[in-house]
């Protein structure tokens, strides 16, 4: 049973999905929360993270850390992109089990999924077939996570489960042009171009691949959802079941940023998987939807954009 005391700790607290996770539970009256930053503590470390666990005794562990980029930084660093998510999430994963923490909720990313299954994508097509080959390296860490909170669940009959979340924005999130993620590296974009008054902006790909996006305190409360309740299966996918083609996106944010002008295409970069929207039934069956329409999350975004510009995180890789 969790109470407002239990001891939970966020890994990866300061990210975009940790730092929310952390601010809702916070919000709620959880008052017994730790986190370390990679400083403090690197996951990558097997022995520091079984001592990290054998001195703090965390009842839960929230797992929000990992390495994380859009298709440049995947496609630069297959290596790493691999293997440190392999080992941060091995590190909590198995350190947990072996320091008998009972619940574990491990955060991974709706493209664990084949490339060409059927939409929406329902939990059960996983490795049902082949993977988006530009972010392979990443899935088959998490696809690794999944199985891993799978098997502990299914021998020691554990409370670990897996959530995965549909592409996420919100405030937090990494704004650089080269390493981000669609929204926010569009979102930078047309900010930059609003206020150089330049009438154009060039966006990748045609525009025609279609996406969802769930603001990021909804997913943060989704993960207090599977905090506070036992939830039966091992995998949920948190989304919004609604998704957009890129060019409306892309619409939507030169309106908010304000932007005033041309929107052109250079196709001769890559579109990704032609459509990715996650089949939210099961988890909104047990009870959970999420809230933020998008237009105005990316508001909400934007407007921490704007009180945040000097700050915002770049990922140096
Ligand atoms: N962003 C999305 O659109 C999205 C979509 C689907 C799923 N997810 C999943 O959600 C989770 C969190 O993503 P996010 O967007 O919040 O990422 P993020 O903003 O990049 O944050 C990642 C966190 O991981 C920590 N970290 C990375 N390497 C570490 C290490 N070696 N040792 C200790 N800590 C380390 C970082 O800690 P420091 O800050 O202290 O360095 C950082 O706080 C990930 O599992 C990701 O796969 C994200």
């Amino acid at each position: 049973m969790i109470l407002k005391k239990t001891k939970i700790y966020i890994a990866g607290h300061r990210g975009m999905v940790g730092s929310s996770v952390w601010r809702i539970l916070a919000a709620k009256g959880y008052s017994n929360l730790i986190g370390k930053t990679s400083k403090e503590l690197d996951l990558k470390n097997q022995q520091a993270v079984l001592d990290f666990y054998n001195k703090e005794q965390p009842e839960v562990v929230i797992d929000a850390a990992a390495k994380v980029g859009g298709i440049l930084a995947n496609n630069d660093f297959p290596y790493q992109f691999l293997m440190e998510n392999l080992q941060i999430q091995n590190n909590l994963i198995d350190g947990a089990h072996k320091a008998d923490i009972k619940k574990f909720i491990f955060l991974g990313s709706s493209c664990i999924y084949p490339k060409f299954a059927p939409q929406p994508l329902k939990e059960e097509y996983l490795l049902t077939n082949s993977l988006e080959p530009t972010n392979e390296w990443y899935a088959i860490a998490k696809i690794t996570g999944v199985k891993a909170c799978e098997s502990i669940r299914k021998q020691y009959n554990k409370e670990y489960v897996s959530l995965m979340p549909t592409n996420l924005y919100g405030s937090f999130d990494n704004f650089d042009l080269k390493s981000s993620h669609v929204l926010p590296a569009m979102l930078h974009k047309f900010h930059k171009a609003k206020i150089n008054n330049h009438s154009e902006v060039i966006l990748w790909g045609s525009g025609t691949p279609m996406r969802e996006f769930l603001f990021v305190d909804d997913m943060a409360e989704a993960v207090v959802y599977a905090l506070e309740n036992n939830l039966p299966e091992y995998l949920y996918n948190i989304g919004t079941g609604k998704d957009i083609t890129i060019k409306e996106l892309a619409e939507i944010i030169q309106k908010v940023t304000g932007h005033q002008g041309k929107i052109l295409w250079d196709t001769s970069k890559p579109d990704g998987t032609p459509r990715k929207l996650l089949d939210v039934s099961k988890i909104k069956e047990l009870g959970w939807q999420y809230s933020t329409e998008l237009e105005d999350g990316i508001k909400k975004t934007y407007l921490w954009f704007l009180d945040n510009i000097d700050t915002i995180k770049e990922i140096k890789l």
